[in-house]
């Protein structure tokens, strides 16, 4: 039955490295699986779990096609900084992904919204994406889908007030939601408010994390300190525990 699945784990390693096996799964069935892939802390120990199954001979990543999540706008795309040096560093080399397959908004155009749409041409090309890893920010944002944003954005350019640069291009909440499954991982207290208000809480763009609870497939995968301001962790836990072998990863 479509559902969100909460899993909740004693260590942020073994959220990584849960998540991990359920991104080696969608690849094992499908090599050329396309994973949209974010960057920041959260995901980092996904991309490390998976780097040591290839080095181990275990998986093989060679034909998996990435699609980033955001990227700067203004920086170039060698800087050490931008969404694509760090993929390129965390995804696409230790995994050993074709770099023509690793697709990540182009923050320096110079049409910005035609940029935006040729990001969601891209997409569309590949023929969308099976499984987008996601991290949250502490006041529910996802990708750069800050408080208020419409659920039905599309790729767009966002002003952040947070960031430096404060400029960028993101996949909208609508884009995201056309993946076909999502897979969401956060670690530590200070995720706490924004796991509860994502999860539990009412779908309102004031969180735009709530919105996966509109998803028919959204997995999210947390530590026990992310997972302190749920009301129904028994209930999360006692679901993992039983749940029948099929649906395990
Ligand atoms: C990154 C992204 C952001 C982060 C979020 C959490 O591509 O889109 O939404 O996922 O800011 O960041 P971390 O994981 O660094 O806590």
């Amino acid at each position: 039955m479509p559902a969100m699945e909460i899993i909740i784990l004693p260590t942020p390693a073994e959220v990584g490295r849960l998540a991990a096996r359920k991104i080696a799964q969608v690849v094992t069935r499908r090599p050329e699986a396309v994973v949209g892939l974010a960057t920041g802390s959260s995901p980092m120990a996904i991309y490390a779990e998976l780097a040591a199954q290839v080095r181990s001979g275990t998986l093989d990543a060679r034909r998996v096609r990435g699609v980033a999540l955001d990227e700067y706008v203004g920086i170039p795309a060698e800087h050490p900084e931008s969404y694509r040096s760090v993929i390129t560093r965390q995804v696409t080399e230790p995994l050993g992904l074709d770099p023509g397959n690793v697709f990540v908004p182009d923050g320096r155009a110079t049409d910005i919204p035609a940029a935006c749409a040729a990001y969601e041409a891209a997409i569309r090309g590949l023929g969308g994406v099976d499984i987008q890893i996601l991290g949250i920010g502490a006041n529910g944002h996802i990708g750069f889908n800050e408080p208020t944003s419409s659920f039905a954005s599309r790729t767009r350019f966002f002003d952040s007030p947070e960031q430096v640069p404060t400029h960028c291009l993101t996949q909208g909440l609508g884009t995201i939601m056309d993946a076909h499954e999502l897979l969401l991982v956060a670690q530590g207290e200070a995720k706490a408010a924004a796991i509860a208000a994502a999860v539990e809480g009412p779908v309102t763009s004031i969180c735009p994390g709530s919105i996966l609870q509109f998803h028919p497939e959204a997995t999210v995968v947390i530590d026990e300190t992310a997972a302190a301001d749920l009301q129904l962790v028994d209930y999360y836990k006692h679901t993992c525990a039983n749940k029948p072998d099929w649906q395990r990863f």
